[in-house]
């Protein structure tokens, strides 16, 4: 969903062209999230705040930019503040004067770019009309702008980190945000609650590797009452007798700071972020940044210490390479991400599996009443994928819940429970808020998320980091196949000691073993998934349908198509195929069918001739030992045998190689499908 971009230096010397190109390769990088309109705020020739926006795609803004001859791009700057924003459209339509940089007044003093939704807007937007202050857009964020604004105009003895924790209590929502002003130049603060936001720091000299970066304050260095606390950058060690020793950077005066929603918007420039908390207001002043909590004890007012993290994210990791999409890329690298999930957990020698993130809640894990499974769209699908294998290694009850619907209906929850929270993001609102009341509850939470730092990560008692590399792609590819990997692995972790499982245990780590060889194999469908796709692009409607361990398959299949290609899919699980959705199978309905050889493949064979009867010509996912099938099938794609429940790791390639290849056909955009987000950071 929305973007958040901002770019500070102080005593690096930038000139406005620089920085200009860095606000829009930093909103081009967050475009995958889904946006319909970007801007940006910048200080002019003038010392005023020049604001430009557009609605459409970043390319328009940028345009917008160049085609300017009034900015004097080539003024060298010392110190300079500028913030960037994509709008995913929640409150008004997409257009120039809705999107962000939204701002207090016709002067401009105070701009904000917003990500989330501000549930109280109407409230204090009353509030604020009632006080005679007028609104030009039908945005909640515009009343950010104005509210910081009134505050200032009646407390003017407050600073600009004061002011944003004033607006901070004032506001009820998800919110991250990003305040710039000219009456506080040089200066940038943000907050959040609920949506993510991370500082980078880029210093001249680099920080020893040997101690842990931290932002400090100089009251911890010096100990000293009377020493003004400001931010500082540099390391720490633990002593022996438990005392800390900070050690400041030595030429910290150059330095520049970066705010984003997510760090692929800024790890071209740096890798050092510190990953921002729920009430935490950062505030960045003569090239120091402070953070401080927006409820802390007033006659505290001293700054945190917060440990400075590494990432290892590389920029190669969030470029397209040779692929015409991310989406593309990145169904091509599942050989190599399952890998990646692995790696380092499954020991094929011995048979084992550790798994670090939980290996110390195990024993409370095995003493639970039942597990319970929770996400949305993609990361739900590899609930369903897996709770049979679940169930049966680890003997426990598990139910699947959609996180929507679990709050809607406010489900039960107890102490004994453990409850797993599935997002490739672990930014998703809906399964976020689910972790907050499960865990007001009592429950253990695990998270299974793709992102370090996330929100859910952090909210987890533990959990499982899925390793599948950065997901670019707002269709949610080589994240499904690591969690499904993940939750697999847990499933193998809970078992290790039942002997009775060894022979079953066996398999499915052999499985696991064979599995990038065989995912690379299933690529090489890739010219006959397309001659499919040739013939289903112009189809008004797409049937998916399999039973038992591929049902997860027809699901997941089934939104890949609707989500990239807009054509409506329905992924059926064939044992209901009498009950309702036989009615729709005539020779006009494209059909694809998955059969594997399996305990239900009879069943499925049975689906295949009742679709048949009818006219119906299915096209078949099926084994490569398997001669039956494809007698009765329209078309068919082999792949190969594994295990039974692993089979919807390489069932469902083709199918995301298929909605690709659709949505090429039908001039979509891959990557950024109309009226989605990558990140659903709102309700
Ligand atoms: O980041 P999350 O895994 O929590 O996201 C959940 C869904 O929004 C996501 O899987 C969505 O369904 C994908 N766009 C599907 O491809």
């Amino acid at each position: 969903m929305c973007g958040i971009f901002a770019y500070i230096n102080y005593l690096e010397p930038k000139t406005r062209k620089e920085i200009l190109q860095f606000l829009i390769s930093g909103l081009q990088r967050l475009e995958y999230r889904g946006y319909d309109s970007a801007g940006i705020a910048f200080d002019n020739a003038e010392g005023k705040t020049e604001i430009i926006r557009q609605s459409g795609k970043v390319k328009v803004l940028e345009n917008e930019i160049w085609s300017r001859d009034d900015l004097s791009v080539d003024q060298s700057l010392d110190i300079h503040v500028a913030i960037a924003h994509t709008r995913w459209a929640t409150h008004g339509a997409p257009s120039p004067i809705n999107s962000h940089p939204q701002r207090s007044d016709e002067k401009q003093e105070f701009v904000v770019i917003h990500n989330g939704i501000v549930t109280n807007y109407k409230d204090i937007k009353q509030f604020l009309t009632k006080k005679g202050l007028t609104f030009e857009s039908e945005t909640d964020t515009e009343i950010i702008a104005k509210l910081i604004k009134h505050i200032h105009d009646n407390h003017p003895d407050l600073t600009f980190r004061e002011l944003v924790e004033q607006v901070a209590l004032q506001l009820e929502g998800a919110f991250a945000l990003v305040f710039k002003s000219i009456l506080y130049p040089g200066q940038c603060v943000a907050t959040r609650r609920g949506s993510p936001l991370l500082v980078g720091i880029k210093t001249k000299s680099s920080l020893s590797s040997d101690h842990i970066p931290v932002l400090f304050s100089s009251k911890d260095l010096k100990r000293q009452k009377d020493i003004t606390p400001t931010g500082l950058i540099g390391t720490k060690i633990q002593r022996s007798d438990s005392t800390t020793e900070f050690t400041p950077l030595s030429d910290h005066a150059e330095v520049e700071y970066f705010y984003a929603s997510d760090a692929s918007a800024f790890i071209e420039h740096t890798n050092r972020v510190i990953f921002l908390e729920d009430d935490d207001v950062a505030a960045i002043e003569d090239g120091r940044l402070t953070i401080h909590r927006v409820r802390r004890d007033f006659d505290d007012k001293s700054p945190l210490t917060r440990e400075i993290i590494t990432l290892k994210l590389e920029i190669q990791a969030i470029m397209k390479g040779n692929f015409s999409s991310f989406m593309q890329k990145e169904i091509f690298e599942q050989p190599e991400s399952v890998f990646n999930t692995m790696r380092g957990r499954v020991n094929f020698e011995n048979e084992t599996v550790i798994l670090g993130g939980i290996k110390d809640y195990i024993p409370e894990i095995k003493r639970c009443r039942r597990l319970i499974l929770i996400g949305c769209g993609t990361s739900y699908h590899s609930a369903i994928a897996t709770r049979t294998i679940l169930e049966e290694l680890t003997e426990l009850p598990v139910m699947v819940e959609l996180a929507s619907d679990f709050l809607d209906n406010e489900r039960p929850i107890y102490r004994d429970d453990v409850c797993f929270f599935i997002s490739q993001s672990g930014e998703t609102a809906d399964t976020l808020m689910a972790l907050k009341y499960c865990k007001q509850r009592g429950a253990l939470i695990v998270g299974i998320t793709n992102t370090v730092g996330s929100s859910i990560c952090r909210e987890s008692h533990c959990g499982v980091h899925v390793n599948a590399g950065p997901e670019i792609g707002v269709a949610s590819t080589k994240a499904y196949t690591s969690q499904f990997i993940s939750l697999v692995m847990f499933a193998l972790v809970l078992s290790e000691d039942r002997i009775s499982m060894r022979p079953r245990r066996t398999e499915i780590i052999q499985g696991l073993k064979m599995l990038p060889d065989q995912i690379n194999s299933v690529l090489k469908l890739d010219d006959q998934v397309k001659a499919i796709a040739e013939e289903l692009y112009t189809k008004g409607s797409i049937m998916i349908m399999g039973r038992g361990y591929n049902h997860a398959t027809c699901l997941e299949g089934a939104l890949k198509i609707k989500e990239l290609t807009y054509i409506p899919s329905e992924g059926v699980l064939a044992g209901e195929l009498k009950h309702g959705p036989l009615a729709l199978v005539d020779e006009a309905m494209p059909v694809i069918m998955i059969v594997t050889r399996d305990k239900v493949y009879t069943k499925c064979m049975n689906a295949v001739q009742q679709v048949t009867a009818r006219g119906g010509r299915p096209i078949v996912i099926c084994e490569e030992n398997d001669n039956e099938t494809p007698t009765m099938a329209y078309k068919h794609l082999k792949i190969p045998h594994v295990v039974d429940c692993l089979q919807g790791i390489l069932t469902v390639i083709p199918l995301q190689l298929l909605s690709y290849h659709i949505a090429v056909l039908r001039g979509c955009n891959v990557d950024c499908p109309r009226n989605l987000a990558k990140s659903v950071t709102t309700e």
